[in-house]
């Protein structure tokens, strides 16, 4: 199968062309866990498609799991989708579904040809925007950790590259499609092996938030909530965005659906996550987070004017 040109144009390491407001704001939209297939929901990812368009985003993340059974056809339609979002980088990386689970021989000799073919030839990635850095890492393991995934420690080498130039104002980001850090209440799927040394080593690259899908449910949060590490002034925002467009909501999110939109700037980050109302019929927003980049306010003359106002407001 060949891969067409204008996926490598659209979803490689490039740079945007948009220019951003003076506030060096960046705008994301985070999706994830599409599943094309029987569990994908049409009138849902319809809604998605408008919501995207009317959003106007730097980038789109879409964390993994394209497809329900990695079949041909289920990768044609989400490819077909992905080439109807607005035309900005997507950053793509795959999920445990789109390798075959139980077509063994594909799943031991080739398990990443259909995603290569139709999603990007690419596992790992490093997409630059004026002003972030995104490092998508692979973290499906096809042959051992088929659920809960695993990052190998040359990917760990391939994410201290990618950030070790980057300005220090600049976001860095990491997006992966399992997780490092469930949500405190979650105890169905094993966090993923070395889990810990993953978090420590992003701590120590500077790692300002980590998006993440895999749960089909949000957690919006800090790594700090499930393990401390070594730097505790340093923790990373996890941002888990639920399932897009499939039935397959799990917990909290059970048969919904949600993505997040996420703004950063030189001193913020703010993860907007939204749900599909039927009602309504599309994505509303439910609730907001608000973190200081690295986790404080500047210690300039604007970061303590604004610790000063939030000082003023909360004791009024
Ligand atoms: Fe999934």
């Amino acid at each position: 199968m060949m891969v067409r040109e204008s996926h490598r144009e659209r979803f490689t390491v490039g740079h945007t062309t948009r220019t951003r407001s003076g506030d060096g704001l960046i705008t994301l939209l985070h999706i994830s866990d599409l599943h094309f297939g029987p569990p994908f929901q049409e009138r849902v990812g319809e809604s998605l498609q408008r919501f995207a368009h009317q959003l106007e985003p730097d980038a789109i993340v879409a964390s993994g799991d394209f497809t329900q059974r990695a079949l041909p056809e289920q990768f044609a339609a989400a490819r077909a989708y992905l080439d109807r979002l607005p035309s900005v980088p997507i950053v793509v990386t795959p999920g445990n579904h789109d390798i075959a689970l139980y077509r063994f021989a594909e799943r031991v000799f080739h398990p990443y040809d259909l995603y290569k073919a139709h999603i990007l030839p690419e596992l790992d990635t490093v997409t630059k925007l004026p002003g972030a850095t995104i490092v998508a890492l692979n973290s499906t393991a096809p042959l051992r950790a088929t659920v809960n995934g695993r990052i190998h420690r040359w990917q760990i080498d391939f994410a201290r590259e990618a950030f070790q130039d980057v300005p220090e104002e600049d976001a860095r980001i990491l997006v992966s499609h399992h997780h490092f850090a469930p949500p405190p209440d979650w105890d169905r799927v094993a966090v993923m092996p070395q889990a810990k040394r993953a978090l420590d080593a992003f701590t120590h690259f500077k790692v300002d938030m980590i998006l993440g899908g895999h749960l089909h449910r949000a957690y919006i949060g800090n790594s700090l909530d499930v393990y401390s590490g070594a730097d505790r002034e340093h923790g990373i925002v996890v941002v888990q965005s639920g399932t897009s467009t499939s039935r397959r909501g799990r917990a909290r999110e059970r048969e919904k659906n949600s993505l997040n939109v996420v703004r950063v700037d030189a001193r913020h980050i703010r993860v907007t996550h939204y749900m599909y109302f039927d009602d309504v019929q599309d994505f509303v927003p439910t609730s907001r987070h608000q973190f200081f980049r690295r986790g404080r306010p500047a210690l300039d003359r604007e970061g303590q004017a604004e610790a000063e106002a939030i000082f003023r407001e909360d004791h009024s």
